[in-house]
């Protein structure tokens, strides 16, 4: 089998040329005595014309056959403007059949109506789709331009084990049942965090490593099971250097896969500031529409409603969108509901008209609060006004959820650009009152704020930590820190997360004894690279640029997996099924 030539490949220039193509018959048209074949491959679409000399030979042809055709290019005589081959066709003089196809279960075309659950039942199918082939080949650019900057910037690739101890990041851990040490269990890494970290001490630099990991969590859009993530790791820099260092990588990718000149340094909010002014610590900031303060407004009120925005952590914050006359009741509910739904007790709505604030909460708000909340949210006719009062990161985030869905229902943004920044000062712990313990808001590895330190006693929820995220569109694409490098301070912060001397030597104990032999003070990052992959082909969810996803329901509908295994596996693995 040679071909002369791919199927995206020829042009009006080529007329004339004697070529052979092969290709799976996208389309087939019966006109006269005359056959049209499109034939597809990787690259494009060739249209091929079969005269009564071959209809017969082709005869039996369906679409998703491969065919082997020898022919000559010819001008068509009325050209296609949307195919890059639409000026001409191909004369075919020969053709070998190389394979048959069954019927497939749905037509392989960019647009398709299949259930999705369908598609990847035969994904194998679904990506002879050109538009998700497409975005396969932008990703592998993207890995292609990250290899390159990481190359040039002397960082060295090392693969670390699958089959490995359990690295805390949050998720639960996939287990493997060891056969060779009945009832131990290896874990699925979540990311290669510690793996990273051991070869900063054995004094590597600069890694990096395109690197699977895994987490047992629910799934979402932008969330899998396995996943994949550019894990990088660095010595002797500081945290502007990290940033800076990332910024090109991210520059580069953009200009070599979109063509794009970003501009750098990307802006940087503090995690507290991205939540008062966003309500999220992901803000898509292609859209201004900020939440507005007005606990202090309120400070008097004896409204039920903000009771709990006037606690010592609370926040009563205001969002305002125009247009107020298109909201019926039934929508205000319903907004009502996705504030609940993301944490908020209720929603204040209230709709300025006419130059009257007006709605059910106004009754409860004195003149000079009146007065006060017009100025304070410069408000103009015919505008809505909701409010949530509460806890302020659950309040904020709830009023930020809003502010996303208006984003997206009202468009107020262009879908095209691309929007960078850097989320950093994060809490460096958070509290759980149901576990009754700290958790970290990153991982363990990550250091405390220098000037932060004497508060990791008396105050642990007021320590910042040098952790940093990247945010891309509203998604967060990367998150890292600077670690840890002494094994004193290592040792603190599991006991500050309530582990015991116990768990700390089972768990971490060879990672305590690594920091103890000269430990350079080192960080990193890892970006998700099916997230980054998602967002530049403009894909709606990762399963679009991952050849082979599992399903919303954790299973892989082509494979069945997860499956039952044999008794005799279970056996082997020392596992009995509890039913
Ligand atoms: P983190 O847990 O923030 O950090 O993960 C880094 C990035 O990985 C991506 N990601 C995911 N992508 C798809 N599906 C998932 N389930 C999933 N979970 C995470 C996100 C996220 O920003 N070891 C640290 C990094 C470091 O500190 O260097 C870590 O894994 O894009």
């Amino acid at each position: 089998m040679s071909r002369s030539h791919v199927n995206g490949e020829l042009r009006i220039s080529d007329v004339g040329k004697k070529v052979t193509l092969i290709g799976w018959v996208a389309k087939r048209r019966n006109l006269g005595s005359l056959v049209f074949i499109d034939l597809r491959d990787r690259t494009g679409i060739t249209q091929i014309v079969f005269d009564e000399t071959l209809t017969e030979q082709v005869r039996s042809v369906r679409s998703e056959y491969i065919l082997e055709v020898s022919g000559t290019v010819i001008e068509r005589e009325s050209k296609n403007a949307n195919m890059p081959t639409g000026d001409i066709e191909v004369k075919a003089e020969q053709v070998k059949i190389i394979n048959s196809a069954n019927q497939t279960p749905f037509i392989i075309a960019d647009d398709t109506d299949a259930l999705e659950d369908t598609r990847l039942k035969y994904r194998y199918l679904d990506l002879r789709r050109p538009v998700l082939q497409q975005k396969l080949f932008t990703r592998a650019k993207i890995v292609k331009a990250m290899h390159e900057y990481l190359d040039d910037n002397g960082f060295i690739e090392v693969e670390t084990p699958v089959l490995g101890k359990s690295t805390p990041e949050g998720a639960r851990d996939y287990l493997v049942p060891s056969r060779v040490h009945p009832g131990c269990f290896y874990a699925l890494p979540q990311s290669p965090q510690q793996f990273k970290q051991l070869l900063m001490v054995a004094g590597f630099e600069r890694y990096y490593q395109v690197a699977r990991c895994f987490r047992d969590e629910d799934l979402r859009a932008d969330r899998q099971l396995d996943f994949t993530q550019l894990d990088i790791e660095m010595s002797f820099m500081s945290q502007d250097e990290i940033i800076t260092m990332t910024e090109g990588l991210l520059k580069k990718v953009m200009k070599d896969v979109k063509g794009i000149d970003v501009q750098t340094p990307f802006r940087r909010f503090k995690y507290a500031d991205a939540i008062n002014r966003y309500g999220s610590d992901k803000p898509d900031t292609r859209f201004a529409l900020e939440l507005v303060e007005c606990r202090d407004i309120f400070v008097n009120s004896q409204f039920k409603a903000f009771e709990e925005g006037l606690k010592e952590d609370g926040t009563i914050k205001a969002l305002v969108i125009d247009g107020a006359d298109g909201y019926s009741r039934k929508d205000t509910d319903k907004l009502t509901d996705l504030a609940k739904k993301n944490g908020a007790k209720g929603l204040v709505v209230c709709k300025y008209i006419g130059g009257v604030l007006e709605g059910s909460p106004v009754k409860f708000f004195s003149e000079d609060e009146i007065s006060a909340l017009k100025e304070r949210l410069q408000l103009k006719d015919n505008q809505l006004v909701l409010m949530v009062s509460g806890n302020w990161i659950k309040a904020s985030t709830a009023l930020g959820a809003l502010r996303s869905y208006f984003g997206k229902t009202l468009k107020l943004y262009d879908p095209s650009t691309f929007d960078f920044l850097w989320i950093v000062d994060f809490p460096l712990l958070e509290y759980s009152e149901e576990d009754g313990r700290y958790y970290s808001v990153h991982h363990p590895f990550t250091r405390p704020h220098d000037e932060d330190l004497d508060l990791l006693e008396s105050d642990p929820l007021k320590v910042r930590s040098y952790a940093y995220d990247i945010v891309l569109n509203g998604y967060e694409l990367g998150g890292g820190s600077l670690r840890i490098y002494d094994c004193d301070m290592q040792e603190k912060m599991f006991e500050i997360l309530s582990l015991s001397k116990e768990e700390i030597a089972n768990r971490f104990g060879f990672f305590i004894d690594a920091l103890k032999y000269g430990t350079p003070p080192h960080g990193g990052l890892a970006l998700g690279l099916d997230r980054v992959a998602m967002i530049l082909t403009g894909s709606e969810s990762l399963r679009d640029v991952i050849a082979f996803p599992k399903n919303a329901s954790a299973k892989d509908p082509m494979s069945d997996a997860p499956t039952t295994v044999d008794q005799k596996q279970l056996d082997e693995l020392h596992i009995r099924i509890v039913e």
